[in-house]
């Protein structure tokens, strides 16, 4: 192959693009995908951010600019599978969010909390409700994630193991000293020492520790241990017995089954995708 042969372009390379100041300036040079070899196509690729993520930020100013972006004939909005994520099976199981979509830091946090309460020889679906409890951070959204988080699961548990999830959220904030429950030094950290939870939250923890399960959800709190150890590696294998009992794992795959909460599981699978 000659030196000339060498230096000239596929013809259907896409020559770098020069963004808008404003959206550089703005970091949104982050939310575009130049077209690399691994794209399913030559094409720029702009992933959207959802509004939940950006309002009250400075990108939230830019989405105009980014809707432009994409009148470019060599540019598109993220729809799909988007090459820097691992790709998902056809039917996938709750495993495969553990391992494919799941920060590491979530999915060990999951974890961990779900080995301490097995070592304390709580029940199963004490267990389980530890090993979900914060799918919603994990995967979706961190904001009223108890609520997100028991929604997702829903379907697929006992009512208990959802019911725990959502109003561990609540019952965090609130100690009980009965049973050696204290409000998390780490939330002293994250929310500083004059937080007060909102009314709302107030309520709901007051309304929970008068229901029959309300154990099962303190439980998930007593066992919600915040060690953030990179060294402690978890697998969920150790789980497969627990999760094979306590979760019905839907022969379509999560995402797929027509459930109520199938959007949810698809959201995690295209997180990306423009609509
Ligand atoms: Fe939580
Ligand atoms: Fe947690």
């Amino acid at each position: 192959m000659t030196e000339s042969t060498e230096a000239r372009r596929p013809a259907n390379r896409v020559l770098p693009h020069e963004l808008p100041a404003s959206l550089r300036d703005a970091g949104l040079d982050n939310w575009i995908r130049e077209p690399l070899d691994d794209a399913v196509d030559r094409r720029r690729r702009i992933i959207m951010p959802p509004a939940a993520a950006v309002m009250g930020t400075p990108a939230s100013a830019h989405q105009g600019a980014l809707l432009a972006e994409a009148r470019h004939p060599d540019t598109v909005f993220m729809m799909g599978d988007n090459p820097a994520l691992p790709t998902m099976p056809p039917c996938p199981t709750l495993k495969d969010f553990f391992q494919l979509r799941f920060s590491k830091i979530a999915r060990t946090h999951l974890l961990q909390s779900a080995r301490v309460a097995r070592e304390h020889g709580l029940a199963e679906k004490v267990i389980m409700a530890c090993l979900l409890h914060d799918i919603a951070i994990a995967g979706l959204l961190s904001a009223n994630h108890g609520y997100w988080g028991a929604q997702m699961v829903a379907p697929y548990v006992d009512e208990e193991i959802a019911w725990s999830i959502e109003k561990h959220e609540a019952l965090r904030y609130f100690p009980d000293e009965s049973v050696g429950y204290r409000y998390p030094d780490a939330y002293i950290d994250y929310f500083g020492p004059d937080y007060r939870p909102p009314g709302y939250l107030r309520r709901e923890a007051e309304a929970a520790r008068q229901h029959r399960w309300y154990m099962t959800s303190r439980l998930v709190t007593i066992n919600d241990i915040y060690s953030f150890d990179p060294n402690v590696v978890v697998s969920y294998d150790e789980f497969e017995d627990v999760v094979g009992r306590n979760f019905r794992q839907p022969r379509e795959g999560l995402g797929f089954d027509g459930s109520p909460v199938a959007h949810m599981w698809r959201t995690m699978i295209w997180p990306n995708n423009f609509l």
